[in-house]
């Protein structure tokens, strides 16, 4: 496994290559994708005048989701690593229609805390497990709490659950340049948080107690428009950078590769069934900076939340 730093850096750069597709997609992103953070979401319960900070908000959806829960008297905070997404996400959703919003460009792993900190609660969608120091950008997230402070985040969980993510990288590749290095051991990557134990750790050893992690199904419904599909699920995975950077023609025979093998999720006539597995995340951030003496264990469930578990 490469070291902390030579991760991070390979984490910047990767995600300023991926940034010109987020940004082409990020409509796309936030309708298609919004099942990835909707558990995340709808757990968090944001309330009027709270003031929640939005971990790896990339263009920005999630957090306007916020800030629009919040209103004019809360605080919607997007933090993200990458510079294009936060201008981006500033042009997407402008203070004067979002009055509460504010983005700033910053890695969550090496910030002591985010500014505008202490937060009531936190929210991420499918960013944890991409951190090259989760230990480190969990940590900065529990500071950035209020004691007692909530965090409801999602991440992905294996490669068997989210079968759709391999289709559009395979049919790709054959067509393009280089690809990116994957991830190996807990290196950060979509599935580095496929062992809940190992979330469990990290989020307790970063303060939080009270964390529950539960196993939850969505599905991303895409139009039936193969050739748009296979793009945006090309420009927003690891192959993006080198798709961008193809020939017209290879371009065109990277979709065409990407078409075929998402065929199988495709329903003629109504469109794409994606479906997605994920872990949701709840936690507190302990009262004390030495939590581990005081810390409810983890709780681990094998079931999907229930529409009554919030009561
Ligand atoms: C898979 S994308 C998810 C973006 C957004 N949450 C969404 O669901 O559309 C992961 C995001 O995390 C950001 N990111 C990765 N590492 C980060 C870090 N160390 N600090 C802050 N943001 C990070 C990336 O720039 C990217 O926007």
């Amino acid at each position: 496994m490469a070291d902390a730093a030579a991760l991070r850096s390979r984490n910047a750069a990767f995600w300023t290559g991926a940034a010109a597709g987020w940004i082409r997609h990020a409509d796309r992103q936030d309708e298609i994708g919004r099942p990835l953070g909707a558990p995340a979401m709808d757990r968090l319960a944001a309330r009027p005048a709270e003031r929640i900070l939005d971990v790896g908000c990339g263009c920005g959806g999630t957090t306007a989701e916020l800030a629009a829960a919040v209103g004019e008297t809360g605080a919607a905070v997007g933090v993200d690593i990458t510079e294009a997404m936060v201008t981006a996400a500033r042009q997407r959703f402008p203070t004067d229609r979002y009055p509460g919003i504010r983005f700033r460009a910053a890695d969550i792993d090496t910030l002591d805390v985010v500014p505008g900190a202490p937060f009531d609660a936190a929210f991420s969608r499918m960013t944890l497990m991409l951190l090259a120091d989760p230990v480190a950008g969990c940590t900065t997230i529990r500071r950035s709490l209020r004691p007692g402070g909530r965090l409801a985040a999602t991440v992905f969980r294996d490669g068997s659950v989210n079968p759709w993510m391999f289709a559009p990288m395979l049919g790709a590749a054959p067509y393009l340049g280089s690809l990116p290095p994957l991830p190996v051991g807990d290196e950060p990557g979509p599935f580095s948080f496929a062992d809940p134990a190992r979330l469990a750790r990290v989020l307790t050893v970063a303060g939080f107690t009270a964390v529950t992690i539960t196993p939850c199904d969505v599905t991303m419904n895409a139009p039936d428009d193969a050739d748009a599909v296979a793009e945006w699920l090309i420009e927003v995975g690891p192959a993006g950078a080198a798709y961008r950077a193809a020939p017209l023609t290879e371009q065109a025979s990277a979709r065409a590769g990407a078409v075929r093998l998402l065929d199988r999720f495709r329903e003629p006539g109504a469109g794409y069934r994606l479906p997605a597995g994920l872990w949701l995340i709840t936690a507190v951030a302990a009262r004390t900076d030495k939590p581990s003496a005081v810390a409810r264990p983890p709780a681990i469930h094998h079931r999907q939340p229930r529409e009554d578990d919030n009561r």
